[in-house]
């Protein structure tokens, strides 16, 4: 009831009180728990998480940081897994945007009092989160799969600051990019560092890829069909030969496009929106801007020294970053 709801907000606020904090992006301030900067809000659902949440050995887990393509794997996700059940032509992403299509744990889990069900959820149940791996409780971490998506930390930035700079409160300043720039380098914004998050993935790929598949948006952008059918073996529906010669493949990529969603009566201001809580509700458009690899380049200039050398230089995940 109101006042046990109330109750339980204090109590949450004197926890996140004794916490370090700092800046935030969108709202006030973030804070430091276990290693990560993260909103009052999204503490909040972790500490749900870890004491309500019962993960299905079948569930999988969509990971990543903020920004680098949850949308976008939101409905390739959604549309492999259900395609025996959906016909491409008249799916319920052409109506309802890929945010609805399946629950953003971090949230969703305090959007009905105490926490959410997820108990009517079809097998294998899809969640999204942009929790550090360590931050996550074993029994979901030791059981369930994750796909991870990893992006250029530079157009992630962009792309977030873009973003934050939109939601964040008309009654706090606004956040310059050169200030988030510094942020960012610094491990601050919300669910950063943005290297011990992706190192964390990638650590626990390298030592169970049969539990956690790290994928980069940009391999998506530059070869989706290929991406796509690791992608399905990887959630244990492989795609058929048949399929494959039907071109289901290549439909779902074009259903799942950029240009394809972004174009959507719902995407575009239509009414479809991610309610995150009862105060912060996302309109759809928000999650499609430009849905380029490089955007940075306007931002930053390549040179020794300069803002994207800086970043390059403190990359650690091999293989990854392109010079
Ligand atoms: P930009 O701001 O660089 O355009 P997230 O979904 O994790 O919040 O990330 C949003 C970013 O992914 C935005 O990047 C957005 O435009 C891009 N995006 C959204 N849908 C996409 C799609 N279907 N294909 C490629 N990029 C997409």
């Amino acid at each position: 009831d109101e006042n046990q709801t109330q109750t339980d907000n204090q109590q949450h606020e004197n926890f996140v009180a004794t916490l370090p904090k700092n800046k935030g992006w969108r709202s006030e301030n973030i804070f430091l728990y276990n290693g990560f900067w993260l909103s009052s809000d999204v503490i909040k659902g972790l500490l749900l998480i870890h004491n309500h949440f019962k993960p299905q050995p079948t569930d999988i887990f969509l990971a990543s940081f903020m920004k680098c393509g949850t949308t976008w794997f939101k409905a390739l996700m959604f549309a492999t897994i259900n395609r025996h059940r959906y016909k491409l032509s008249d799916h319920p992403l052409l109506r309802t945007g890929p945010q609805s299509m399946f629950p953003f744990l971090d949230t969703h889990i305090f959007l009905d009092y105490p926490v959410t069900n997820f108990d009517h959820l079809p097998a294998p149940r899809l969640f999204a989160t942009h929790f550090g791996y360590g931050l996550l409780p074993k029994s979901m971490t030791s059981r369930c799969k994750f796909v991870y998506v990893c992006r250029d930390p530079k157009d992630a930035l962009v792309s977030k600051w873009h973003f934050m700079s939109k939601l964040r409160s008309k009654e706090l300043t606004p956040l310059s990019f050169s200030e988030a720039y510094e942020m960012f380098c610094n491990g601050v914004s919300e669910y950063g560092p943005f290297w011990d998050h992706v190192l964390g993935y990638w650590k626990a790929s390298q030592e169970s890829p049969d539990k956690i598949l790290f994928m980069k948006y940009e391999d998506m952008k530059r070869e989706p069909v290929v991406e796509l059918k690791k992608l399905a073996s990887f959630m244990g529906m492989p795609f058929t030969a048949e399929e494959e010669g039907r071109g289901v493949v290549e439909e779902i990529v074009k259903l799942c496009s950029f240009e394809n969603l972004s174009n959507l009566d719902v995407n575009k201001g239509g009414g479809g929106g991610q309610k995150f809580t009862t105060k912060v509700v996302v309109e759809n458009q928000e999650f499609f801007r430009k849905g380029k690899v490089g955007d940075w380049k306007n931002y930053m200039t390549y040179r020794r020294d300069e803002r994207a050398d800086r970043f390059d230089h403190t990359q650690q995940v091999e293989g990854y970053w392109f010079g």
